[in-house]
């Protein structure tokens, strides 16, 4: 996406409202707590006892207005940045409301549940010159960011493939603890809501767009709508094969997440393992040894970014959050911005028109995909 290249008039403290206060926002209040460039002027939730609860689970907000209502919350604080972490299915109609009222957006991912709507919501991000950032949190991971730079400056050579798998189990539990987890309308299964971010990361990393799609879907144990097994080939237009596991089907108390990138001439594979990151960078020096470059990125990544960048493995959120507040003060583009958030969906949407039609598909779509047209798949 281009970059808007007026001036910002705004200056921090920037004004906030979340809205929907589950599990996510938690995670969202902490990184608020941290920041001092934000200050939370509402929370809204359409549970007056989520709301409360969320405030009570950080010290210093108990006074924080609530609202019920997020038209009333929006129309009369007016703030800054509005944070949407909603159902995935109601994404587009906060989304859309909060810009049309001026309001720069932290959305969660999905940014929508369909290609149409992610891409209104893209296209009015560029022509109001508001700012997304998607809560794509593997990109605010620390090395990440410097492992992308050395890749796009060609330091590796040509990018030949990239594998990530995302095993991260939920049980009935959790899919019941809230009626839209699981269904097709408002969350999609384990690619859609527990993978979109780490395909999002892949394709950044390998630093070219998707241009085809090819994948299976499955229903193992979970009694969901939606799947709790995906897996999926992509071809990027620079030629080069991602592979992708995303499901939901594994222990629960077994997280686990891995991304790796193969280069000519460098192999790196990060990811969480239990909430625990792990990384293994190999470089072909020009005398054809390999050298282990995880200290080395370890060391820049304290020198450029300090211990905020290794808070940001424990809360990734407290990264977007300033990475935010910065975009919207400097005027420029945040790092997971509007068109990842398109982007992601798209390919996403792809992946699911693959596995409904069994062939491959191009990418971008060319007609309009929503995660509902899968409805019935499993029947
Ligand atoms: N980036 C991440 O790492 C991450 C992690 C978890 C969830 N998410 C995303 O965050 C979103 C929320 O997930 P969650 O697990 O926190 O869900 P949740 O069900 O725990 O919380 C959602 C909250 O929204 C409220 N809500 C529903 N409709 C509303 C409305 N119209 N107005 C205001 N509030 C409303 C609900 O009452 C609930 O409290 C999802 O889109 C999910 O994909 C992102």
């Amino acid at each position: 996406m281009a970059e808007n290249t007026t001036t910002s008039s705004v200056s921090a403290p920037l004004s906030v409202i979340i809205i929907g206060c589950g599990r996510v926002a938690e995670k969202h209040l902490k990184a608020i707590s941290k920041l001092k460039g934000l200050e939370l002027k509402a929370v809204v939730d359409t549970n007056p006892d989520s709301a409360k609860r969320l405030l009570g689970s950080v010290k210093g907000f108990a006074g924080v207005k609530q609202y019920s209502d997020y038209k009333t919350a929006i129309d009369e604080v007016k703030p800054s940045i509005v944070s949407v972490t909603v159902p995935s299915g109601l994404h587009f109609q906060i989304a859309k409301y909060a810009m049309e009222h001026g309001s720069n957006l932290l959305l969660e991912k999905p940014m929508t549940m369909s290609v149409s709507e992610a891409r209104e919501i893209f296209e009015l991000s560029g022509k109001t010159g508001l700012k997304i950032a998607m809560g794509h949190i593997y990109r605010y991971l620390p090395i990440v960011g410097l492992i992308k730079e050395d890749i796009a400056e060609g330091k590796f050579g040509k990018v030949t493939h990239g594998s990530i798998y995302v095993r991260w189990g939920h049980g009935e539990d959790y899919y019941q603890s809230a009626a839209w987890r699981g269904t097709w309308k408002s969350d999609g299964g384990a690619l859609m809501n527990q993978t979109i971010h780490a395909i999002d990361l892949l394709v950044w990393l390998m630093g070219s767009e998707p241009e085809e799609a090819s994948a299976m879907i499955a229903k193992r144990i979970r009694n969901i709508e939606a799947e709790d097994l995906g897996m999926a080939v992509l071809r990027l237009e620079n030629g080069a094969l991602a592979q992708i596991e995303g499901t939901t089907a594994t222990i629960p108390s077994k997280h686990t997440a891995e991304f790796s990138v193969f280069c000519e001439n460098a192999q790196l594979t990060m990811g969480l393992d239990s909430g625990k990151p792990h990384i293994a960078v190999y470089g072909v020096k020009p005398n054809g040894k390999t050298k282990k470059l995880n200290g080395y990125y370890i060391r820049k990544q304290f020198k450029t970014g300090g211990l905020f960048s290794y808070k940001c493995a424990l809360n990734p959120h407290l990264g977007i959050y300033k990475d935010l507040c910065d975009s919207v003060i400097e005027n420029k583009n945040p790092i997971a911005d509007a068109y990842a958030g398109f982007s992601s969906v798209d390919t996403l949407l792809g992946i699911y028109k693959s596995a409904k039609e069994g062939h491959p598909v191009s990418l971008p779509l060319k007609d309009d995909f929503n995660s509902v047209d899968m409805t019935g798949f499993f029947d």
